[in-house]
């Protein structure tokens, strides 16, 4: 069974303990962040029956949240995750265009990662930036008002920078 640094686990039962006994599942969020931060950016089944175990909860009800939220990843990632928000507003305002040139451009579908491992494509609902659609994340940074030329440039940036942008969220963020 996978298991946590020694820091994330101090960092779960810490999370843990805000709960009252027999209500651990309310930790289901962070925990599951850190697993993803923990585990390359995805969520193995036994990764999400270790999260189970931990909050003494039946794997089902990890699945079931995991794949409910489009921050988790089920399967493995690129350094990159690029997420291009597909909703109404950022469609409109050629969210379409977007996937379509980053698809060409990288040589991928929506869904898939790219051969060398650095960038995977998602499109995901709305990210909450509608008045600056279309917008896509890059792990945990927002691109917004994107024109096919800005595209370019992001993705040339993140080609030359080797740090990776795997998941919109970090161990930092907890509160301690
Ligand atoms: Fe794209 Fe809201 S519709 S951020």
């Amino acid at each position: 069974m996978p298991e946590f640094s020694t820091e994330a686990q101090e960092l779960v039962q810490r999370i843990i303990k805000r709960y009252p006994e027999g209500k651990q599942k309310s930790a289901i969020l962070p925990v599951l962040h850190i697993a993803q931060a923990e585990f390359q950016g995805w969520l193995s089944v036994p990764v999400m029956d270790y999260v189970a175990s931990l909050l003494k909860i039946l794997p089902i009800e990890v699945y079931e949240v995991a794949s409910f939220y489009s921050m988790f990843n089920l399967k493995p990632v690129g350094k990159c995750v690029i997420e291009v928000c597909r909703t109404g507003p950022c469609w409109l305002m050629g969210a379409e265009d977007v996937v379509h040139h980053i698809e060409k451009k990288l040589g991928v579908k929506e869904g898939e990662t790219t051969k060398d491992g650095m960038f995977t494509l998602k499109t995901v609902e709305c990210l909450a930036a509608c008045g600056s659609a279309p917008m896509m994340q890059v792990g945990e940074t927002y691109h917004e008002n994107l024109s096919l030329e800005k595209v370019d440039s992001i993705l040339n940036e993140y080609k030359t920078n080797t740090k990776e942008h795997i998941s919109h969220w970090d161990k930092k963020h907890i509160k301690k």
